[in-house]
């Protein structure tokens, strides 16, 4: 996949209406991305050779060169964000020296308990996003927006992978729930830190303060932050909780066609 040439005109509030909160708000999602992903590919692998299952092993794979492609599009986007004044590179440098410095304290469970609990925050999001046409209309710019919906789709594929691996290799009911917890705290607190300084770096931003207190109205009743959407994400603390328990083999097929099928708005990309 590669997306570069879809972000060439890509405009500084590129989210639907123009939105400033909106834009903040998903460029520091993607900025996260990349160096989030590697941390899941290294926690994976650091496990991997403990793995019996012919099957799980293969899912490994496929989640490992999945992830990768990820970062490496979400790359992309945000160079292209940063040519547009984002503070992109400030927060991936943040987000990968933290999770280094976090990986050597823990172990090398916990690290895949957490990503397993973050897996579950990209499948939440992905099924939002693939499922509720509101929430693809929010994204506003098409390069944007199928971007995501690429990178949706595959996270809806793989939900339940780093998931497995945790259970195979012994991973306990207990330190699963605690790392969700950590993540819940994380993900608010860094997420909605680097909107509020990318925020207050924006010149319009400063000089349309009603557009931004309008963004944050329309963050709140946004799909990505409805009641639906949070009590999916605290299904992860039912009792042996499983990520297909929700099923979405339909929505996955269906968005596999859309895209990728014979007149898939993505197809050709794939074959170029
Ligand atoms: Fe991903
Ligand atoms: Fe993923």
């Amino acid at each position: 996949m590669e997306f570069g040439s879809w972000l060439d005109d890509l405009p500084k509030h590129f989210a639907a209406d123009g939105d400033i909160v909106g834009s903040h708000v998903l460029m520091a999602l993607s900025s996260v991305f990349p160096d989030g992903e590697d941390f899941f590919v290294r926690s994976v692998e650091a496990m991997r050779h403990r793995i019996d299952d012919p099957k799980l092993r293969e899912d490994v794979e496929g989640f490992i060169g999945q992830e990768s492609m990820h970062g490496r599009e979400h790359r992309v986007l945000n160079e292209r964000l940063a040519d547009l004044g984002y503070p992109t590179r400030a927060i991936g440098t943040y987000v990968r020296k933290t999770l280094r410095f976090r990986e050597r304290l823990q172990s090398r469970k916990f690290n895949l308990a957490v990503t397993a609990a973050l897996e579950h925050y990209t499948a939440t999001l992905a099924e939002t996003l693939l499922g509720n046409p509101e929430a693809r209309d929010e994204i506003g710019h098409d390069g944007v927006r199928y971007l995501l919906m690429w990178h949706a789709l595959e996270e809806s594929e793989h939900k339940a992978v780093a998931f497995d691996v945790y259970r195979a290799v012994g991973g306990s009911e207990r330190m699963r729930k605690a790392a969700m917890w950590v993540v819940h705290a994380n993900f608010i607190f860094e997420t909605g830190i680097w909107t509020l300084i990318s925020l207050a770096r924006d010149p319009d931003a400063r000089r349309h303060p009603f557009r931004v207190l309008r963004g944050f109205g329309r963050l709140l009743h946004s799909p990505f932050t409805s009641r639906r959407t949070v009590a999916q994400l605290f299904q992860y603390h039912q009792r042996n909780f499983h990520p297909n328990d929700r099923d979405t083999t339909q929505l996955i097929a269906e968005w596999r066609a859309n895209l990728f099928g014979a007149d898939g708005r993505l197809t050709d990309l794939l074959a170029s």
